[in-house]
C-alpha cells in the first residue's frame, strides 16, 4: 500500500429538508453577516431553491451573483471576485453544481490575491492562492463531487482553455446534499452526472491491481452501485432511494478517499479537459469519448486491473475478460443515452488529436498515467481513435 495522508474537513448534511440548519452553519463559519450568493443560469430559482434559501438567510446581508456558466468562465467570475471585495464579503455560498461550486473555489481564493488569477491557473512557479474566504455549498446535481473535495476547474473560452486548481484550503466548509434535486434534472445532466462520478473512480481504479484491498473494493461497490441504480434514476428521477444512492456514489467517487494508498490515472479527464475547451463538449461526454480508447491504447498497462474490473463488476467470464470489460463501458455510457466519438458531437474536431498533442508538448505534459508512460504519440493516437 502507498503511503497517503486524508483530512476532509467538509460538514456534509445529506437528506431532505435540512435548509433550516444553513444559517447556524454559516454563522460558525464566521462572524461576518455579509454573504455572497453564487448561482448559475437559472435552475436553482426555477425549482424554488433560491426562495427557501434566502428564507433561511433572513438575518444575514444577502448579495446575489448569478449567471455562472456550465463550466465556469474566468471573466464572470472576476466580476464577482470585484463584488467581494467592495461588498466586503465575509462567506460565500454556492447553490448549484460543480459549476458553481468550482466557481465559488476560485472567487474564494483570488479575492485576497494581489496579482493576476490567471497566472495561478496557468500554474506559474511560485503562483498560488495563500487564502480562501469561507464557502460553503448547496448541491443541485450529483456529479462531479466539487462538494467534498478542494480541486476546481476553470474554463477562459477567449482562449480556448480549460485550467485546473486545488489547494487544501478549497474545502466548503459544509454542503448540503439533497436527494429530491435529482427529480428536477434534465436527462442529460442525470446522465453526464452518472458517468462522470464513474469515470472519477474508474480514474483511481483503473491502473493496476494493488494491495490496497479495501480501496480497490471501495472502487467496485461503487461502479457497482452505480450499474445498478442508473437505470432506475433515468426511468424515474424523483425514487428518492434511487436519487439519494446516485448523490452518495456521485460524492464517494471523489471525496478523497477513493486515492488512498493507490496509484491514479487522471489522463482522460486532462484529455477530456481539451475536447470541451475546444468544442464545448460537456465535461462527461469528453470522458465517455476518451476512455475506451485510452483503456484500448494502454490495453498492456491496464490488462490486469481490467480483468479484475470485468469479473468483479461487469461478471464477466471466459478468456477475453479484459477486452470485454472496456466493451461492457463503453455500452453502459451508451446506456445513458452518451454517445462515445468526437464526431458525434462536433464536425470541428478532426484536427483534435494534433492540437491537444501540441498542446500537451507546450506544457510538458510528458508523464501521465499510473506510470507516468503515456506519451505524446499515445495521447495522439487516443484522439484519433476517438474520432
Ligand atoms: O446553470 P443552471 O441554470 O443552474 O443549469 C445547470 C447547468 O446548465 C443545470 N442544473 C444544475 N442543477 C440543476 C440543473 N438543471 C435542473 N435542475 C437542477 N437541479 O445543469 C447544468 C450543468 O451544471 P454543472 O454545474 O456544469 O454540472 P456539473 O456538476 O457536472 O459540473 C461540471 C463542471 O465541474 C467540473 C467540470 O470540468 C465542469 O466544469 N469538474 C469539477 C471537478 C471537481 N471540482 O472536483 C471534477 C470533475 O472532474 C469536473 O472536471
Ligand atoms: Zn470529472
Amino acid at each position: 500500500m502507498l503511503n497517503f495522508e486524508i483530512h476532509n474537513p467538509t460538514k456534509i448534511v445529506f437528506g431532505k429538508d435540512q435548509l433550516s440548519k444553513l444559517a447556524q452553519y454559516i454563522s460558525n463559519a464566521t462572524d461576518s453577516k455579509k454573504i455572497l450568493l453564487a448561482y448559475g443560469g437559472g435552475s436553482a430559482e426555477k425549482i424554488g431553491l433560491l426562495d427557501k434559501i434566502r428564507t433561511e438567510l433572513h438575518d444575514f446581508e444577502i448579495i446575489e451573483f448569478g449567471g455562472i456558466e456550465a463550466n465556469p468562465e474566468f471573466d464572470t467570475l472576476m466580476q464577482a471576485v470585484e463584488v467581494c471585495r467592495t461588498r466586503n464579503i465575509g462567506f460565500i455560498l454556492a447553490v448549484g453544481g460543480g459549476s458553481v461550486i468550482d466557481g465559488v473555489k476560485f472567487i474564494s481564493g483570488a479575492i485576497n490575491y494581489a496579482g493576476d488569477p490567471w497566472e495561478v491557473l496557468l500554474r506559474e512557479e511560485g503562483k498560488v492562492f495563500t487564502s480562501a474566504v469561507p464557502f460553503g455549498s448547496v448541491l443541485t446535481i450529483p456529479a462531479t463531487g466539487s462538494e467534498a473535495n478542494s480541486g476546481a476547474v476553470i474554463s477562459r473560452s477567449s482562449l480556448k482553455e480549460k485550467r485546473t486548481m486545488g489547494e487544501p484550503l478549497f474545502f466548503p466548509v459544509f454542503s448540503f446534499l439533497d436527494p429530491t434535486v435529482v427529480a428536477t434534472l434534465p436527462k442529460r445532466q442525470l446522465a453526464n452526472g452518472i458517468t462522470d462520478a464513474f469515470m472519477h473512480t474508474l480514474e483511481q481504479y483503473l491502473t493496476y491491481p494493488t494491495a490496497n484491498l479495501l480501496q480497490e473494493r471501495e472502487a467496485e461497490a461503487v461502479l457497482s452501485t452505480l450499474i445498478e441504480i442508473a437505470p432506475k434514476v433515468l426511468e424515474n428521477p424523483a425514487d428518492y432511494e434511487a436519487a439519494a444512492n446516485l448523490m452518495w456514489c456521485a460524492n464517494h467517487a471523489l471525496n478523497g478517499n477513493l486515492r488512498c494508498g493507490v496509484p491514479t490515472d487522471w489522463s482522460t479527464h486532462m484529455i477530456g479537459h481539451e475536447l470541451t475547451a475546444l468544442y464545448g463538449i460537456d465535461h462527461a461526454q469528453s470522458l465517455a469519448i476518451i476512455c475506451p480508447r485510452l483503456f484500448e491504447v494502454k490495453f498492456e498497462n491496464k490488462k490486469a486491473k481490467l480483468e479484475q474490473y470485468g469479473k468483479r463488476v461487469w461478471h464477466l467470464t471466459g478468456d477475453n475478460v479484459a477486452g470485454e470489460a472496456i466493451a461492457k463501458t463503453e455500452s453502459f455510457f451508451h446506456s445513458l443515452g452518451i454517445k462515445t466519438h468526437i464526431s458525434d458531437y462536433t464536425s470541428e474536431g478532426k484536427d483534435a488529436a494534433q492540437i491537444i498533442k501540441a498542446r500537451f508538448a507546450e506544457r510538458q505534459w510528458i508523464a501521465m498515467g499510473e506510470r507516468q508512460d503515456l506519451t505524446l504519440d499515445e495521447v495522439e493516437k487516443i484522439v484519433t481513435n476517438a474520432q
